[in-house]
This record gives C-alpha cells, structure tokens and sequence, in this order.
C-alpha cells in the first residue's frame, strides 16, 4: 500500500465509515434538490441509484473499502448541459455537508482537489 492509499483509507475511517457517508450524500441531495438552478437537471434521474452512486463514489474518493463502479464522469454526465457555476454549486453544497457533519479540514480539501479535477469531464455547456 502506497502512502497515499494509507492516508485515504485513513480519511474513510475518520469521518466515520458508511454511516457517515450515507447521511452525507443525503443531506447533500436535499440541498441539490431544493436549488432552482439544479434540480431540473434531476427530473428524470432515479434518485435512489444515484444516491448509492455517488456514496460509492465518494467511499473510494476517501479511501473506503467498496469501489465505485458506476458509470464514468463524462458518461454520466453528457447531455445535461452542465454549466461551470451549476458545477460550483454542486461542489459548495457538498463541501457544505461535509463542513456541517465536522469533517476534518485535510479531507475537506482532499475531497474538493479531488472533484475539482473532474470539472472537465462534467462541465460542457
Ligand atoms: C460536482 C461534481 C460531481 C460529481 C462528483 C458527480 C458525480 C456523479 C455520479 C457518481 C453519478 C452517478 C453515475 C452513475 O449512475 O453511474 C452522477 C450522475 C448524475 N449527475 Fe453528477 N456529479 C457532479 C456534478 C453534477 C452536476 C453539477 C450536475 C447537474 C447540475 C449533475 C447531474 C447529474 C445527473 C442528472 C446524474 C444522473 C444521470 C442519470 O439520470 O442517469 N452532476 N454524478
């Protein structure tokens, strides 16, 4: 196991495994749906997939022990239109939830760096 491993799976450990993860990705759609700007986009999206993706998604971000295998960014996202503030906004709401459930800083960033690096892929309007 590299360094950076053992520093992620450490992250995943810290903010308190699953049940941590879960009640974060649910605060963090809560607050996606409720914004005029992006709940549009999810109309037609069955929530309860995507609610077990993303937390896959973020899982094998902080280093948990399920990997994500959902589609990739550009698949998943292609054709929605996706502005570069909708991307923002998404990032602030998760950032957000992340900063109310008293995750440590380090993460924090770790996790933005980490979905700031995927703009290319989800951005295309
Ligand atoms: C900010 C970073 C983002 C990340 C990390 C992210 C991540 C994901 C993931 C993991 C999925 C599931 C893929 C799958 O089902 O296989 C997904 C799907 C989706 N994302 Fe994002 N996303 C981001 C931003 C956005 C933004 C800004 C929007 C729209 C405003 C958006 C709209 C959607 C929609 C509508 C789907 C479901 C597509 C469908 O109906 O199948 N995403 N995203």
């Amino acid at each position: 196991m590299t360094t950076e491993e053992l520093t992620a799976a450490s992250f995943y450990r810290r903010i308190g495994g699953g049940p941590a993860l879960q009640l974060a990705v649910s605060e963090f759609y809560d607050l996606v749906l409720a914004d005029e700007e992006l709940k549009e986009s999810f109309a037609t999206t069955d929530m309860v997939q995507l609610k077990k993706h993303q937390a896959a998604l973020l899982t094998s971000v902080l280093g948990g022990p399920s990997a994500y295998e959902g589609r990739d960014m550009v698949d998943a996202h292609t054709g929605l239109d996706i502005t570069e503030r909708q991307f923002l906004l998404v990032r602030d709401y998760l950032v957000s939830v992340l900063w109310k459930l008293h995750v440590p800083v380090d993460i924090i960033e770790a996790v933005n760096s980490t979905v700031m690096s995927l703009q290319g892929s989800i951005v295309t309007a």
